[in-house]
C-alpha cells in the first residue's frame, strides 16, 4: 500500500489523501482553498491565521476571514493570539461557524506577532502554551490541532508536544525550523521523524516539500502521517494532484500551460464573485495569477501583461489573449 492510501483521522475527521495545504496568511482564504480543493488531491485545507483578538472584539475583517465553502471540507481554521483568555473564546467562535477543525498557530516568526506573545513566542513558555491549549480543548467539541516549529531557538519542542497529546490535542503539524531560523536553512526532517516516533497522535510534516518526489521522500524519511505543503502550492496549485500521478507512475501533465491557465481562470471566476471591493480583486488577481504563471511558457508575457491591468476585466482579456496565442502556435 502506498503512502497516499494510508488515510487517518483527526478527532473523527477523515484525512484522505494524507496531504494538507498549509496555512498561509493573505493566501489561503476561502477562494484559494476552494480552488486547491477543486483541482484535487488534497485531504485537508487550512485557513490563513486569524487573530483571536480580532474575532473576540468583533472585528469585521477577522470575521470575514471565517468564511468557507462547503466544497472545502474538511476545513481547518487557524487562530493566533497571545492572550490565553481570548484564545478559547476565539476557538468557540470558530466552532460556531461549523468548521471541522480548529488549529492553533504556534509557529509564526514575525516580530509583531511574537512581541504580542503569539505565534512561535508560545514555544518560549511551555506552561503558558499548555494552558492555552487545554482551555481551548475544554471549550470546544471539534478537534483541536496545533502547528508548531521545532522550537524557539533550539529543537526542543517535543516535551511540549507530549503535553499537548495528554491534553487531548488531535494532531500536530510541525515545520522543521526554529523561530530563529525563520525561513533560512532547511526544514529538519530528521527532527520531524523524531517527533513522529515519539507521539501517538497524527503528525503532519512540513517544510521544503517542493515537488511530488519531495512529498514521497518526506513520508519515507520521517514516517509522518501526513505531508503539509505551503509555498510549492503558490506556484503549482496542482502539486497535490501531481503527487498522486507521481506515485502511480503517470507522466506529469504535458499540457502544463493549459492547465495553469485553467487554474488562473477558475481563480479569477472565484474572486470575481466575491463580495469584496474591486481593488482587492485586482490585487488578488495580480498576485495569484503572477504566481501561477511562474515557470511555464508564455508566463513572462502574462506577468508583463499584469503590470498594465487596471480592472479585473483586463485580467480576463489577458487570459483570453494567451489562449489565442496558444491556439495559433
Ligand atoms: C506567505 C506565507 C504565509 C504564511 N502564513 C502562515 C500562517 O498564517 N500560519 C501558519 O501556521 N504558517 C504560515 N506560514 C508557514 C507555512 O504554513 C509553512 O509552515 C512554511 O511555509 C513551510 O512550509 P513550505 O516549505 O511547504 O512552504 C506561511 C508561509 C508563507 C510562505
Amino acid at each position: 500500500m502506498h503512502y497516499l492510501n494510508k488515510t487517518f483521522n483527526i478527532g473523527g475527521v477523515r484525512i484522505d489523501p494524507p496531504l494538507a495545504l498549509a496555512p498561509m496568511a493573505e493566501v489561503t482564504d476561502t477562494y484559494y482553498r476552494s480552488l486547491i480543493k477543486e483541482l484535487g488531491g488534497v485531504g485537508l485545507v487550512v485557513s490563513e491565521f486569524i487573530s483571536a483578538e480580532g474575532l473576540t472584539r468583533k472585528n469585521d475583517r477577522s470575521h470575514q476571514m471565517l468564511a468557507f465553502n462547503e466544497n472545502e471540507r474538511p476545513v481547518s481554521i487557524q487562530i493566533y493570539g497571545g492572550d490565553p483568555d481570548r484564545m478559547d473564546d476565539a476557538a468557540a467562535i470558530v466552532e460556531a461557524e461549523g468548521v471541522d477543525i480548529v488549529d492553533i498557530n504556534m509557529g509564526c516568526p514575525v516580530r509583531k506577532i511574537v512581541n504580542s506573545g503569539a505565534g512561535s513566542a508560545m514555544l518560549k513558555d511551555f506552561d503558558k502554551a499548555a494552558r492555552v491549549v487545554e482551555k481551548i480543548r475544554r471549550r470546544v467539541r471539534i478537534p483541536v490541532t496545533v502547528k508548531v516549529r521545532k522550537g524557539w531557538e533550539s529543537n526542543d519542542v517535543l516535551p511540549l508536544l507530549k503535553r499537548f497529546e495528554e491534553i487531548g490535542v488531535s494532531a500536530i503539524a510541525i515545520h522543521g525550523r526554529t523561530r530563529s531560523e525563520a525561513y533560512t536553512g532547511a526544514s529538519d526532517w530528521a527532527y520531524i521523524a523524531q517527533v513522529k516516533s515519539a507521539l501517538n497522535i497524527p503528525v503532519f510534516g512540513n517544510g521544503d516539500v517542493k515537488t511530488a518526489a519531495d512529498a514521497i521522500r518526506m513520508f519515507e524519511m520521517t514516517g509522518v502521517d501526513g505531508v503539509m505543503i505551503g509555498r510549492a502550492a503558490l506556484h503549482n496549485p496542482f502539486i497535490f494532484r501531481d503527487i498522486r500521478a507521481y506515485v502511480n507512475g503517470e507522466a506529469v501533465a504535458a499540457n502544463e500551460i493549459e492547465r495553469r491557465i485553467d487554474a488562473m481562470q477558475r481563480y479569477l471566476s472565484k474572486i470575481e464573485g466575491a463580495p469584496n471591493i474591486d481593488k482587492w480583486k485586482l490585487h488578488k488577481a495580480r498576485t495569484v495569477i503572477g504566481w501561477f504563471s511562474k515557470g511555464i511558457p508564455h508566463g513572462k508575457d502574462i506577468r508583463t501583461g499584469l503590470q498594465d491591468i487596471t480592472a479585473v476585466a483586463d485580467v480576463q482579456r489577458l487570459l483570453d489573449r494567451t489562449r489565442e496565442q496558444l491556439a495559433a502556435a
